[in-house]
């Protein structure tokens, strides 16, 4: 018996595919719930939301995990669980400054969604996350992948939790070359598993998929077979088509905008404003820009300035964002201002409030790290 104990499952499936009987998917899938399990109990990383499954912290880190690494996530959390300790907290947050515990994350609608969920949990629930799927999924941000953590992690609901690395993990092992991204392959894994995963270990289950996805069979590289207690299971494996499966098909092309960014300083103090409420990167704060591509003699002018208001021009180096619809390609330009002025419909704060109070989204990073 190997160290999964797999090795019988092996020798069932050898006979099964010999004798001519191909593997169902169900039967397929049923085969991983052993191994799986035995592996997450053995390999699974101590985590602070997986120590303490509070149905709070697992919401909080699984919104977050949508959109970063765990290692990445860690220091967020930590920080997001000092300032917004319970529900009511969250719900009860100044927008400003739950955008600035958010700052670096991206996706900051996901942000004001938390705000908008808890203050529903609030409402409905007496702060106390719903223990069904069906209310989690109502609340804004959830979708069915949270909905499922959420119910499958902190309340051993046995209900799937499919994100993109278990779409990864379930593809391959049943050799399944639909396209990851349409709706309806992603409800087909989902309904599937619910059928095969166990009814009491659930949150274990589920998470042992996501670790697989995250550290063994890993997005854009070789998938670590070796270390992969679903080896024996897997399609993809036995017949090396990892570079094909999953197939997603492609991204639509990202629109390019060009932009021009300022650093606008007088004295101790830079300019930046407050964005729209409504569109890309809504109600945050950003150093100033314009459409197109300014050029430096251009620049007084465009900043509504009289030539003798502007102390100096420095060209600063290019810099490019990528959205999930939009491309920023930025040129910068930082201005000293002889005096106190509010172009752009800027302004100014010190570089201490800018750290401290103001969140300025990741897409202007290659400028505010050159704010002295
Ligand atoms: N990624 C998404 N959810 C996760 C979880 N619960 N643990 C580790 N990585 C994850």
């Amino acid at each position: 018996m190997d160290m999964y104990d797999t090795g019988h499952l092996y020798d069932r499936l050898q006979v099964l595919e010999r004798e001519e009987m191909p593997l169902g998917r169900r039967e397929r899938l049923s085969f991983m719930e052993r191994p799986l399990l035995a592996w997450y109990s053995s390999r699974a990383r101590s985590l602070p939301w997986r120590d303490d499954p509070e149905p709070y912290r697992v919401w909080i880190s699984e919104i977050m995990l949508q959109q970063t690494r765990v290692e990445a996530v860690k220091p967020y959390f930590e920080r997001f669980m000092e300032a917004f300790p319970t529900v009511s907290h969250l719900a009860q947050a100044e927008d400003d400054y739950l955008m600035k515990m958010w700052e670096g994350l991206g996706y900051y609608n996901r942000a004001r969604n938390l705000k908008a969920a808890a203050r529903m949990i609030m409402s409905e629930y007496g702060g106390c996350l719903p223990a069904s799927f069906d209310e989690l999924i109502r609340l804004p941000g959830i979708g069915s992948y949270t909905a499922g953590a959420i119910a499958s992690i902190a309340y051993g609901i046995p209900l799937p939790a499919v994100d993109g690395n278990v779409l990864r993990v379930i593809s391959r092992v049943l050799g399944d070359r639909e396209d990851i991204k349409k709706a309806s392959v992603k409800a087909g894994i989902e309904a599937e598993l619910k059928d095969v995963m166990p009814r009491d270990e659930a949150s274990h289950y589920n998470q042992g998929l996501i670790e697989i996805g995250a550290l063994v069979c890993i997005p854009g590289g070789e998938p670590r077979c070796s270390q992969c207690p679903l080896a024996s299971i897997c399609l993809t494996r036995k017949n090396g088509w990892w570079k094909e499966i999953p197939y997603k098909s492609p991204d639509k092309a990202r629109k390019i905008e060009e932009r021009t960014v300022f650093i606008i300083e007088y004295q101790d103090k830079v300019a930046i404003r407050k964005r729209p409420p409504k569109g890309l990167l809504a109600s945050l704060y950003e150093l100033p820009n314009i459409e197109g591509k300014a050029s430096g003699e251009a620049v007084p002018q465009v900043l509504g300035l009289d030539r003798e208001q502007v102390e100096s021009v420095e060209q600063l180096p290019e810099a490019k964002h990528v959205f999930s619809h939009v491309e920023w390609h930025m040129t910068g330009y930082r201005v000293v201002l002889s005096k106190e002025e509010n172009p752009l419909s800027c302004f100014m704060v010190s570089r201490e409030d800018l750290e401290q109070t103001y969140a300025l989204p990741n897409a202007f990073n290659a400028y505010t790290k050159l704010i002295g």
